[in-house]
């Protein structure tokens, strides 16, 4: 059934995952490996492009390379976008990102379906590396443009394999010095609305399909480098050792007990190791913390129990021990204003019950927030589960956010 020669949401979504479903999907793992400016990334953009050229959208990218779809003249200002980001996390899950770029889609072909007149431009984007999975910072793209990473600090960031984003920047075939703030863009934007499935279960756990963001928990990156000596696994007595693998050890039960004490979130989830052989003992070993909490105030509290205890652990085994912040992200509280405004459109006009929750997960939305009003909408996912193949939403679900989606849109940028 098509109404205006527009297919109705549930197909429309249906066709746009299928398409999008086998890009950059490990045939071991099954979870995603769309990492920024790879082959993956590659297909999904061009996956973007196709979807809105499909629709006559006018379509461009920006200083850093973040792809728009445009639904009348951006440059009228007051502006309502919409969408999320296409990469993903080693192995992580489907949903994640596309859901919310999917949905977008799916969202204007059910208001053009509805025959709704806009007064204002629609926006849909594609923010490049959300994840920060290649370069260990994430939103680089939305934080470029909001001016949030410098270009210095974005020029030296660099992969595992030693290729700086410039260069991977150039091999992709997009412009590494064209990179930096965009705040001509971001004033254009009267309102930009994320949806994106949830990371937990507050939603299942509650019975609601869809509910409202109030607020991102402050979070960072900590890389920890323990450097001891490299030695023979089998003739190095124990006493004669320098080995960071211990101290590293330690510190990691040591965040999980900090977290513990101060109620929040604390996980060393990548490391690197070397020399790395097996019958060596290690030179170095270099850890990466995720830490996120409520407030400012236990975070600091936090990291700053787990850096003391593991230089308390790299002095008892003779390891040097450098602490370095990657990355910080403070706590987001989004914009009061808009999020009443959705809770109005979709509890009063469309008769949704929308619990509004907080979240440790880090967004675009969150990024854009100190320049643009923003909100986000989650997806029910009934195992929380996410940042993993097993990652999932129902379908009847995802046509739920679709339309949630859509009264929103409507409702912001209506004529
Ligand atoms: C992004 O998903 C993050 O919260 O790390
Ligand atoms: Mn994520
Ligand atoms: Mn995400």
């Amino acid at each position: 059934m098509t109404r205006n020669g527009h297919p109705p949401a549930p197909a429309a979504f249906q066709e746009m995952w299928r398409d999008l479903s086998p890009v950059g999907r490990h045939p071991g793992s099954g979870g995603y490996r769309r990492f920024a400016w790879t082959a993956a990334d590659s297909d999904c953009r061009s996956w973007f492009r196709e979807q809105a050229e499909a629709r006559g959208l006018a379509y461009e990218v920006d200083r850093n390379g973040n792809q728009w779809a445009w639904l009348g003249d951006p440059a009228a200002g007051d502006a309502v976008v919409t969408g999320s980001h296409l990469d993903s996390v080693p192995d992580g899950g489907a949903f994640d990102g596309p859901l919310g770029v999917v949905s977008a889609f799916a969202a204007l072909d059910e208001l053009r379906g509805r025959g709704v007149e806009f007064g204002k431009p629609l926006g849909i984007v594609n923010f490049g590396d959300e994840e920060g999975a290649r370069f260990g910072l994430a939103c680089v793209g939305s934080r470029l443009t909001a001016g949030r990473l410098g270009i210095a600090e974005a020029h030296r960031l660099t992969d595992a394999d030693g290729i700086t984003l410039p260069q991977a920047m150039e091999a992709a075939g997009y412009d590494p010095d064209a990179i930096g703030a965009d705040p001509e863009r971001l004033s254009r934007i009267g309102a930009f609305v994320e949806l994106h499935v949830e990371q937990g279960r507050a939603l299942d756990l509650n019975g609601d399909r869809v509910g409202i963001a109030s607020a991102i928990w402050p979070h960072g990156r900590w890389r920890f480098d323990f450097r001891g000596q490299a030695n023979h696994a089998g003739t190095t007595r124990l006493g004669d050792r320098r080995d960071p693998m211990l101290s590293y050890a330690e510190t990691v039960l040591a965040a999980r007990r900090e977290a513990r004490l101060a109620g929040a979130v604390a996980t060393f989830g990548k490391i690197a190791v070397e020399p790395n052989g097996v019958n060596a003992i290690p030179s170095l070993v270099r850890g990466w913390l995720d830490s996120r909490a409520a407030d400012q105030t236990t975070l600091d509290a936090m990291v700053t129990g787990i850096e003391e205890a593991a230089h308390d652990f790299a002095a008892e085994h003779g390891v040097e021990l450098d602490v370095v912040r990657e990355s910080f992200t403070p706590v987001v509280e989004f914009d009061h204003a808009l999020r009443d405004e959705l809770a109005r459109i979709l509890g009063k006009e469309a008769g949704l019950k929308v619990p509004v929750l907080g979240t440790g997960a880090g967004h675009d939305a969150g990024i854009l927030s100190g320049t643009v009003p923003t909100a986000m909408l989650f997806v029910r996912n009934p195992t929380g589960i996410s940042h993993s193949p097993a990652e999932y939403a129902a379908e009847d679900d995802c046509v739920a956010g679709v339309t949630a989606l859509a009264d929103v849109l409507e409702g912001l940028a209506r004529r």
